[in-house]
């Protein structure tokens, strides 16, 4: 691929503006040598004022979401994207979030921009087990376990009852649910069918992956150690 798309590609900006910076001399090899639009070199091997480039496609990376943020690239509010550099969001192929957390719900959230990847993860075949834990506005009855548990509770509007999910109780009024699916305000959902209500909810876990220190708001980019880790689940 000549050197101006795989910039833009990337998101370093438009053809034209991409097509200013190899005129400008920015873009050079790892040696400091100019590098020209239509050249054709290794990805490893361009330097963009001296720094190399953000990694090609298929990268994977793990944010902390925050809470009141966003898993969309459009929306009048905060967005999980304002928390990456600018240039993520418009890279292209497109780095999208593996499934979505609420805009209330905090914790894990994988982004990638390799689609077989996102597939493979989101897949129901796939089975990743899920992890958050709920902060509850009432205390537990006992029997949630059970109902969760089941195979057979109908969420409202939902045509086909939800899988199996685990139930943890942590406290009276918190609890770990891990699911192997994911429909919408699944959770929320679950525990107002049991007459609870979720006060808060935080990821922890996808698959064997957790967030290992990351703060609210940082993010990392994922080897390929951490890639099978998270099909490895505990
Ligand atoms: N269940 C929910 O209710 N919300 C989420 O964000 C994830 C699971």
């Amino acid at each position: 691929m000549k050197l101006v798309k795989l910039l833009a590609n990337l998101g370093y900006g438009s053809r034209k503006q991409v097509a200013l910076m190899f005129r400008e001399g920015r873009v050079t090899d790892a040696a400091g040598e100019v590098l020209y639009a239509d050249d054709v070199v290794g990805h490893a091997d361009v330097r963009l004022d001296g720094e190399p480039l953000d990694p090609p496609q298929g990268m994977l990376l793990l944010l902390h979401k925050p809470v009141g943020y966003t898993c969309s690239t459009k929306d009048p509010g905060r967005v999980v994207y304002d928390l990456l550099p600018p240039r993520f969001r418009l890279r292209n192929p497109l780095l999208s979030t593996v499934g979505r957390l609420d805009r209330d719900t905090s914790g894990l959230l994988l982004m990638t921009d390799d689609g077989a990847l996102l597939h493979r993860i989101t897949s129901p075949k796939s089975h990743l087990p899920k992890v958050y834990e709920a902060t509850l506005a009432q205390d537990l009855r006992g029997d949630e376990a059970g109902v969760f548990a089941s195979g057979t509770l109908m969420l409202e509007s939902e045509k086909t009852p939800l899988a199996p999910a685990g139930l943890d109780v942590l406290e009276p009024r918190r609890a770990n649910v891990t699911l192997v699916e994911g429909r919408y305000h699944q959770i929320r959902r679950m525990f107002a069918a049991v007459g609870n209500h979720v006060q808060s909810l935080h990821r922890h876990r996808l698959g064997g992956l957790d967030l290992a220190g990351l703060a609210p708001g940082e993010w990392r980019l994922l080897g390929d150690a951490e890639r099978e880790r998270l099909f490895q689940t505990p």
